[in-house]
């Protein structure tokens, strides 16, 4: 195809209607947007993020508005900050994250993706670790208000 000046009309129109839109929400998903350049799924972390740090080191730091409670296929506890060591394929969580298994809290250590296109993320609780699908992922979830005291385990 050669572009000739009424072949770049269209483009222009797509450009306008698709790209200008992306720009205006793209400082909202920028963190979505660095767990997928890393190889994760874009809603690792809930709607609730207020803001992040990364430093070179791969060093994140994510600052949520509240300690909050979300739904994947347990539930996970999020902290008002989850520190954590990000690289290709993989989160390494410091603290902040914590998931229910069998009426327990157990820290989330890792997340993990070994092979992308197979789309299953592993996470390491420790104890086990759970397989799960990438598509569990893929949208922030709403986080709900966490009320009391709140007690993790620690291993
Ligand atoms: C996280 O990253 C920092 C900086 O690269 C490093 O010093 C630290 O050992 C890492 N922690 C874990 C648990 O990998």
């Amino acid at each position: 195809m050669s572009l000739t000046p009424s072949s770049l009309v269209p483009i222009f129109l797509l450009v306008l209607v698709f790209i200008f839109p992306l720009i205006g929400i793209a400082k909202e998903s920028s963190l979505g947007e660095i767990l997928r350049s890393h190889g994760l799924p874009t809603g690792l972390f809930p709607q609730s993020v207020k803001s992040f740090k990364l430093d070179q080191m791969g060093r994140l730091e994510v600052h949520l508005d509240r300690p909050c409670l979300a739904q994947y296929e347990t539930t996970v506890f999020f902290d008002t900050v989850v520190k954590a060591n990000l690289s290709f394929g993989q989160l390494k969580v410091l603290e902040g994250m914590s998931r229910e298994e069998l009426f327990l809290w157990l820290p989330v250590k890792d997340i993990i993706v070994t092979d992308p296109k197979s789309s299953v993320i592993v996470i390491d609780i420790g104890y086990a670790f759970k397989r799960l699908s990438f598509s569990r992922f893929d949208e922030p979830r709403i986080c709900r208000s966490h009320h009391g005291t709140f007690f993790s385990l620690s291993f």
